[in-house]
């Protein structure tokens, strides 16, 4: 491995290698599907790690290098179901919507007005805690809401968490809240570590990791698999909500909430505040613009939630997103540096869209080297010029941005951007579409728009193959063996077999081969969303594809749907009914859809599709007693369409019990044990929306 004799292509190869490992990181801990090789990793760390010995004052605190080994791998934890799912929050950057969101709610509510409470939204990571008879017996990760990991060894060693409570408490309940780690305390073991390393140096052992921020800094000790180490960073939480409550009464309202939980000594933030109008909050979210820099613990903006829990229920949520609460975000963050270069990318639908390659730049925390321009028009209008010094900013998780030149700055050798006029991939002259301001390239078999279809179409969530990342995308269609989606099922052993890359050294198919092909065969069967949102239909997501699902229930249907059918189906507006209908009327994507049913591809709606886009998924529910609307069979057959379990008995495993009039021995039972009883009302508004509004209070 050579590390390059100067230090400016020292520089720049660092950076190269840094985006390279980062992007791999997260297919690798995010996504779960990594596209290289252990080994193939390892080779770009320690050349990463060579060129930083050498040059250290290189070192970027976000650096992969600083922080490998501090996440260690999901599969180190136990997976806990969490019986009520954790939702995550809408957001507001304005006043104008902050308005919206509570006009609505008050609309839903019927209501003039109501009480809110504000907190601070902590920039940490959520967590669940159940105690049972006073006692902390568990504590779980968010994860992806529904399911998360068993931390419960490694809480346990913070200290603001109680272990056990006194006093009368529910028989078992959860508590949700934020563990983070203050900022103080993250200086002060970065500096530990800092000291650490030079004996470590000395010694010639490898450094520990330093942390980029205090976030990464919390959930790379909460994930540690030694708890020993979690123990002795500086962790803290605060508890934001009760859960589920079995045997025990529960408070009417979240502020009475805060401050029971508060006497049974969990640590609640002592900022929340219970306003008597939205005004009264607004001035609360004022004054936190200036003051969250006083306090010890970073936070990302004010969290607003109904006091009146009936309200909770009323309003219910929309997807993972409670109507009852939203997040008044702070301002991104900015910061200037230099635009190097406008390049552009060619996406799975053909739209081209430029992209900003930028002197990398900290904001926020992370190293940002690339930015979005989203499109031509946009670059015009603000001006935006190659060699221009730009403000970037970044807020949250979102992709970076760049929000405006700084012109004072400019020499005058900054040169106007202009759109390719032909594909930068096949050379097609490009197509404008003057109503979306986007520009694309019309061809169909455009080689990138290809190997990005591939891609998506193989990716979670669509047909998700295992073995078809990246990486075997591009080796595919390289040596031709797949140039359109419905090529990957005429892909057979024999074929790949022909080809060097897929035989072992004795001539035999190699096992990525096998893989592949398992992954293949296994892709056939899934549900009718996914196969729709595979296609890759110009503005159809996962989402999109799974109302379409629902309102057509079979492929065929969807590709004979006029745009104004499709228009007509709820949440699907002009443009993408148009975008679907000019997709299924192009008899190249009709022969590939034919071809995929001709392989074997049969999307139906199969319990399994259900089971995962299910609002009930994870739940299991009883049905007792006579209903109004349907009779009892098909009450379960509803539960079990929206992914829920039918149990025969009440026991406590039970998420709810559905009870309707003379209901006899199991309601009893249910009350006994402190399972929940809904009514018929209840239970469809539990079908439709999901467990978060309707079972998160009583
Ligand atoms: S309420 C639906 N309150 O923000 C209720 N969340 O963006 C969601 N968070 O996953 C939780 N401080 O990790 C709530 N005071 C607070 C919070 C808070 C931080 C986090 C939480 C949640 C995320 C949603």
């Amino acid at each position: 491995m050579d590390v390059p004799s100067n230090q400016h292509e020292a520089r720049l190869r660092s950076e190269e290698l840094r985006s390279q490992l980062n992007y791999h990181n997260y297919r690798y801990y995010v996504l779960d599907n990594p596209v290289i090789t252990d080994g193939e990793y390892d080779e770009l760390m320690n050349e990463l790690r060579a060129i930083e010995a050498r040059y250290p004052e290189l070192i970027t605190p976000d650096s992969p290098t600083q922080k490998t080994g501090a996440e260690p791998l999901a599969s180190t934890f136990e997976v806990v179901d969490h019986r009520v799912p954790l939702l995550s929050l809408s957001n507001c950057f304005s006043d104008d919507e902050l308005q919206a969101w509570y006009r609505r709610a008050m609309d839903r509510l019927d209501a003039d007005g109501a009480q809110l409470v504000s907190e601070p939204k902590i920039d940490g990571l959520a967590m669940a805690l159940v105690y049972e008879n006073g006692q902390f017996v568990q504590g779980a990760t968010r994860g992806d809401g529904a399911h998360g990991e068993n931390v419960t060894a490694n809480l346990r060693t913070i200290a603001t968490i109680p272990k056990s409570l006194t006093g009368r408490v529910p028989e078992r309940f959860e508590v949700r809240g934020e563990v983070y780690m203050s900022r103080s305390g993250f200086e002060r073991m970065n500096a530990a570590i800092g000291d650490l390393n030079l004996e470590r140096e000395r010694e010639g052992r490898k450094p520990l990791p330093i942390y980029a921020n205090p976030r990464n800094a919390a959930a790379g000790s909460v994930r540690q698999k030694d708890a020993t180490v979690t123990a002795g960073r500086p962790l803290s939480m605060f508890v934001y909500q009760l859960g589920w409550v079995e045997g025990g009464a529960r408070p009417d309202s979240h502020h009475e909430t805060l401050l029971w939980l508060k006497e049974l000594g969990f640590p609640v933030n002592p900022e929340a505040r219970l306003h008597s109008s939205l005004e009264d909050a607004a001035a609360r979210i004022r004054w936190w613009g200036d003051q969250r820099e006083r306090i010890d613990y970073d936070i990302d903006g004010t969290v607003l939630k109904f006091d009146d829990l009936d309200a909770w229920a009323t309003l219910g949520a929309v997807g993972r997103e409670p109507r009852w609460a939203t997040a008044f975000k702070f301002p991104p963050q900015q910061r200037t540096t230099k635009l190097r270069e406008i390049a552009v990318n060619v996406g799975r639908t053909g739209v081209l869209t430029p992209f900003a390659v930028l002197e990398p730049v900290v904001v926020g925390g992370a190293t940002v080297s690339l930015a979005t321009l989203h499109n031509e028009g946009d670059i015009r209008r603000k001006d935006i010029r190659v060699g221009d010094t730009v403000i970037v900013q970044r807020a949250g998780e979102v992709i970076p941005q760049v929000v405006a030149p700084v012109p004072s700055l400019r020499t005058g050798d900054e040169v106007e951007f202009a759109m390719p006029a032909a594909c930068p991939s096949c050379g097609t002259p490009v197509s404008r579409d003057e109503s979306e301001a986007a520009v694309y390239c019309p061809n169909l078999s455009c080689p990138t728009q290809q190997v990005r279809l591939l891609e998506h179409f193989a990716s979670r969530g669509a047909m998700d193959i295992e073995g078809l990342g990246e990486k075997m995308a591009y080796t595919l269609f390289r040596a031709g063996l797949v140039t359109t989606i419905a090529d990957v099922y005429d892909l057979g052993a024999e074929r790949l077999a022909e080809f060097e890359e897929f035989r072992t050294r004795d001539g035999r198919l190699s096992k990525v081969a096998e893989n592949l092909l398992a992954g293949i065969e296994k892709s056939k069967s899934r549900p009718l969303p996914n196969v729709l949102f595979a296609l890759g239909i110009r503005h159809v997501g996962y989402e999109t594809a799974r109302v379409l699902a629902e309102r057509f229930g079979g492929l065929a249907a969807v590709l004979d749907a006029d745009a104004e059918a499709l228009q007509g189906v709820e949440g699907i507006g002009p443009i993408v009914a148009r975008s679907i209908a000019d997709w299924t009327a192009r008899g190249e994507n009709r022969a590939v859809v034919e071809r995929l049913v001709a392989s074997g591809v049969d999307p139906h709606v199969t319990p399994r599709a259900a089971a995962e886009a299910g609002t009930l998924t994870g739940l299991t529910l009883v049905v007792t007693g006579r209903l109004e609307t349907m009779s009892r069979s098909e009450a379960e057959e509803r539960i079990r369409e929206a992914g829920g379990k039918v149990g025969s008995g009440v026991s406590k495993s039970t998420t709810a019990l559905v009870a309707g009039a003379d209901a006899g021995s199991k309601l009893a039972k249910a009350q006994q044990l402190g399972v929940r009883v809904v009514d018929e009302e209840a239970f469809v508004r539990l079908l439709a929306e999901g467990p978060a509004g309707v079972l998160q209070v009583v």
